[in-house]
C-alpha cells in the first residue's frame, strides 16, 4: 500500500513539474517511454510535413522557440529564405503552419533536447537558424569541416538528416550518426 502511494504521489508531482504538459496523452507518454522523450517530438503535422519538408527535411518545431519560428515565418522573409523562396501560396496555410509550429515550440516541449534548446537561448535571443543556438553549435565543434562543407554529400550543418540517420524521428544520438563518406562517429 505504502509503494502504491509512493507511486501515486511521485505521478502527481511529475504533473506538477512538467511545463505545459496539456494532454493526459503526452503525460502518459513522457512517463512510460523514456527513450523517445530524449530527443524532440516527431512531426505531426502533414501540411507541415509536405510544405516545409520540400527542400530539406521537415525540421521539428521542438529545435526552435516559438518568436524563431514565428520571425522565420514572417511573409517576406518565406520569399527571401536563405536565398530561397520559400512562399507559401496560402495564407491561411501560413497562419496554420505557424500555429502549428509555435504551439509545438522548444519552450512548450518536455521532450530534453528542446528543453536544452530553450536553457541554452536564456529566454533572449531569437536565431534566425537552428545551427545558430549555441547549444547545437557546441555539439558540432569536433567535427571537422572537411566532414561538413567540403563533403558533397552534407554540404551544411543544416541537412541534420544527411548524417543523423534517425533525425525524421527526431532522434539525434551520437550513437546514431553516420557521416557520408566517413562513417560512424566514435570520438
Ligand atoms: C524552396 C526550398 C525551401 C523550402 C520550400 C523551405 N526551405 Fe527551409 N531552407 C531552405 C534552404 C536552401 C535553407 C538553407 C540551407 C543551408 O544553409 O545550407 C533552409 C534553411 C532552413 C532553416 C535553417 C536550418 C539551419 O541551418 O539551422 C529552417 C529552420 C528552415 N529552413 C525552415 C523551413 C520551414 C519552416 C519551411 C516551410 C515554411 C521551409 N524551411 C521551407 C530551403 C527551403
Ligand atoms: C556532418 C554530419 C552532421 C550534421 C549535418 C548534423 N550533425 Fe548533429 N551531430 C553529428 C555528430 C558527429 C555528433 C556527435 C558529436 C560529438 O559527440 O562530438 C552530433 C551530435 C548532435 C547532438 C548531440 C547528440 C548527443 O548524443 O548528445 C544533437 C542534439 C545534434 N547533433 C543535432 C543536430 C541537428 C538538429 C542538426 C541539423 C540542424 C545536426 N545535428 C546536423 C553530426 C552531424
Amino acid at each position: 500500500m505504502k509503494k502504491i502511494n509512493t507511486i501515486v504521489f511521485v505521478a502527481m508531482l511529475s504533473l506538477l513539474t512538467i511545463p505545459n504538459t496539456a494532454s493526459a496523452d503526452g503525460f502518459f507518454s513522457w512517463l512510460f517511454d523514456f527513450s523517445r522523450t530524449k530527443g524532440v517530438e516527431p512531426v505531426s503535422n502533414e501540411n507541415y510535413q509536405e510544405e516545409c519538408g520540400a527542400c530539406h527535411f521537415a525540421y521539428q518545431p521542438g529545435l526552435l522557440t516559438g518568436d524563431a519560428w514565428a520571425n522565420l515565418m514572417q511573409v517576406d522573409k518565406l520569399e527571401d529564405h536563405f536565398g530561397e523562396n520559400a512562399e507559401l501560396d496560402d495564407e491561411e496555410v501560413r497562419t496554420e503552419l505557424l500555429a502549428y509550429l509555435k504551439e509545438q515550440a522548444a519552450e512548450n516541449s518536455y521532450y530534453k533536447r528542446s528543453r536544452q534548446i530553450t536553457h541554452s537561448l536564456n529566454g533572449e535571443e531569437i536565431p534566425e537558424r537552428i545551427t545558430d543556438v549555441r547549444y547545437i553549435r557546441r555539439q558540432h565543434h569536433e567535427i571537422p569541416e572537411s566532414l561538413i562543407t567540403d563533403n558533397e554529400d552534407v554540404r551544411s550543418l543544416s541537412y541534420c538528416d544527411t548524417c543523423h540517420t534517425k533525425a525524421a524521428l527526431g532522434i539525434y544520438d551520437d550513437d546514431t550518426v553516420n557521416i557520408p563518406n566517413h562513417g560512424v562517429w566514435d570520438d
